[in-house]
């Protein structure tokens, strides 16, 4: 079923060409005096297949960085392709067939019930009829582990991992190639955090996705990653597996991975 018309050049690109290509990106706010340079000549290039996770301080420009790769920044110099397009270019719409969001604070639409707010970015395309909208939503729903009956639910009655699954649902609607994920765990407690990224897992075996996380947790982190990069100093300073990274000399890389947690983390599994 398509629901959309994807009339990319994504069907023209070689199978191997990257999902996402940043090369020399300058974002800033404000002007003059005033202004915040966030990312300074950044490249970072993303396979089809990574689940690539990007770690950093707070306020180093994670989110604007996700932001940049939908289309919602526009880079001050510089160039964000993804599937072979400006970003910047994809508009609303082109955006989410391309690319999924999961955005940090995970906002559902208060007002409308569980598959209203999956079937959100179907229904704004205008073309789909309501019935088809929420059919599609249903199977959404299903795939990522809610029942029939929750479809119904308001978004106050939910608990803390359902809204994920809501909203994950909701950025996978229009089937997109990539799915961007604002700490997709945060804020669940430790039973809920295993069981959302088992099941993304799943979804990015199944679906073949190519999926770019934002996470502080690192055991998310490691569950999941097939590359790091860490942002730091407004580029990206180091990429690789997680223990190549802990290798790198910087101040937030000892921090964060070789504290308590990221050594109890890292550490060989004993044998026997
Ligand atoms: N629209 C905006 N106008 C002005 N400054 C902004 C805007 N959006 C983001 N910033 C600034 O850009 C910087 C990076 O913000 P960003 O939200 O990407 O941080 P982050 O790395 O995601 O942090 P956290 O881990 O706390 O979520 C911050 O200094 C923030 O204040
Ligand atoms: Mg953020």
């Amino acid at each position: 079923m398509t629901l959309c018309d994807t009339d990319t050049p994504a069907a023209a690109r070689a199978p191997d060409a990257p999902v996402v290509e940043i090369r020399g990106l300058w974002t800033a706010f404000g002007s003059g005096r005033e202004q915040v340079v966030v990312h300074q000549d950044l490249d970072l290039s993303i396979a089809r297949g990574e689940i690539l996770s990007l770690v950093g301080g707070s306020g180093t420009g994670k989110t604007v960085l996700l932001r940049q790769m939908l289309g919602l920044e526009t880079p001050a110099r510089g160039e964000v392709t993804v599937l072979g397009e400006p970003a910047a270019r994809m508009g609303r719409r082109g955006a989410s067939s391309r690319v999924g969001m999961l955005f940090q604070q995970g906002a559902l639409f208060s007002a409308f019930d569980v598959l209203e707010n999956i079937a959100f970015p179907l229904r704004e395309l205008g073309t789909v009829p309501v019935a088809l909208a929420r059919d599609a939503a249903m199977v959404k729903l299903q795939m990522v582990g809610l029942k029939p009956a929750d479809a119904s639910k308001m978004p106050a009655d939910l608990s803390g991992g359902m809204v994920k699954r809501v909203a994950l649902a909701r950025a996978l609607a229009m089937d997109p190639p990539l799915l961007l994920l604002d700490e997709p765990t945060a804020g669940l407690d430790p039973s809920s955090a295993d069981a959302f990224c088992t099941l993304l897992r799943e979804l990015h075996q199944e679906l073949g996705l190519t999926v770019v996380m934002v996470t502080h947790d690192l055991d998310t982190l490691f569950a999941l990653s097939t590359r790091v990069v860490v942002l730091a100093d407004k580029r990206i300073i180091a990429s690789g597996t997680p223990q190549e990274v802990a290798q790198v000399d910087h101040p937030f890389i000892h921090d964060y991975f070789l504290g308590e947690r990221g050594r109890r983390a890292m550490a060989p599994v004993p044998a026997g």
